[in-house]
């Protein structure tokens, strides 16, 4: 059930060989919305030819306010990610945990030497921009974070710049947070990449669809490393169709969804003494115990695991925000194995 390499698991492995109550992918569960998918369906309808970026990196723009020539489309963030590691024969390049750990994989895979810079539970995962070294030249930041849940404010991950350094901010769960307060993407773009998912708040990860936004001369340099046509068809469409004012309203429902179903299961545990992370991401970093993961398992439930994840431990699970009748269901199988 564990992958090889610890930075390769992912979540879709704990559910991959089992019917198990899936508390440990974090993607919208059910279906994409209506209109997304009568997009792809129509997508399909071009693809004789091969696809081009344009039209869907402009309405990203259009949708941010920002100019085409700062918009980037890629196969989901994990694209972004290599071509991240790829860029430049970075000096020192810093991934900040605990964090997804794609970033600091692709970067490996890359050829380089990461620094890991952790973040501390007697902090609450907060983000101390002092903690990164001065010398790197890369700094890869998630907001809010994977898998601790933690919302840096913007101010905070600006205080990461320095003249020289790239600072890459993964937003893939972003659309979760209500109004998304702190997200970058409409700022001054001057050594920053902030990259976006459609994976999550849709829930399409088989789609492969995300964007990047940076300064034109970094979107330019990202592009052309780049495979050609590695953002398909259907994800272009994904794309465009994701930035229309019903999709803005849709996106804020499901936002307003994933908070009132995030609070039930964080107040849930911390009302039975589990130590929860505070947050608004769309799951929960809880302090369930060594070993609960595993009797979990056996139970039928499948949270995350985070004793794959650099700074934590076989004591922490990561559980996805879900319905309260399936959150209900986990918390009574929990407590029956935790009294
Ligand atoms: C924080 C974070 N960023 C990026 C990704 C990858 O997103 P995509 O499907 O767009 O490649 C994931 C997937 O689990 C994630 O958790």
């Amino acid at each position: 059930m564990a992958s090889a390499d610890p930075l390769r698991h992912h979540g879709d492995a704990e559910v991959r060989d089992g019917h198990l109550l899936d508390l440990a992918v974090n993607v919208f569960p059910g279906p994409p919305p209506g209109w997304l998918v009568d997009a792809l369906v129509v997508s399909l309808g071009a693809v004789g030819a091969y696809p081009d970026p344009t039209v869907a990196e402009r309405a990203v723009a259009a949708h941010l306010g920002r100019e085409p020539d700062e918009v980037l489309a890629t196969a989901g963030a994990a694209e972004a990610f290599g071509l991240l590691a790829r860029l430049r024969p970075w000096r020192r390049p810093v991934v900040v945990h605990p964090q997804f750990t794609e970033p600091h994989a692709a970067l490996e895979q890359a050829g380089h030497d990461v620094t890991t810079v952790l973040c501390r539970p007697e902090d609450d995962y907060a983000l101390d921009p002092e903690a990164v070294p001065d010398d790197a030249d890369l700094v890869v930041v998630g907001n809010p974070t994977n898998p601790t849940g933690v919302l840096h404010p913007a101010a905070v991950v600006r205080r990461l710049l320095r003249p020289g350094r790239l600072v890459v901010v993964d937003e893939a769960f972003m659309d979760a947070v209500p109004g998304e307060p702190e997200s970058l993407v409409g700022s001054d773009l001057d050594g920053l990449v902030v990259l976006r998912s459609l994976t999550k708040h849709w829930g399409v990860p088989g789609v492969r669809a995300g964007y990047l936004v940076a300064e034109p001369a970094v979107v330019a340099a990202l592009r052309r490393g780049q495979t050609p046509w590695s953002a398909s068809t259907q994800a272009l469409a994904a794309i465009e169709v994701c930035c229309t004012d019903e999709a803005r309203v849709t996106a804020a429902e499901r936002a307003a969804t994933l908070t009132a179903w995030r609070s039930h299961l964080a107040a849930a545990l911390a009302q039975a003494g589990t130590r929860v992370v505070p947050g608004p991401a769309p799951f929960v970093l809880a302090r369930v115990g060594a070993g609960v993961h595993a009797r979990l398992r056996t139970a039928g439930v499948a949270v995350r695991r985070c004793d794959t994840f650099p700074g934590l431990d076989d004591t922490w699970v990561r559980i996805a925000a879900r319905p309260p009748e399936t959150t209900d269901e986990m918390l009574r199988l929990l407590h029956a194995l935790t009294p």
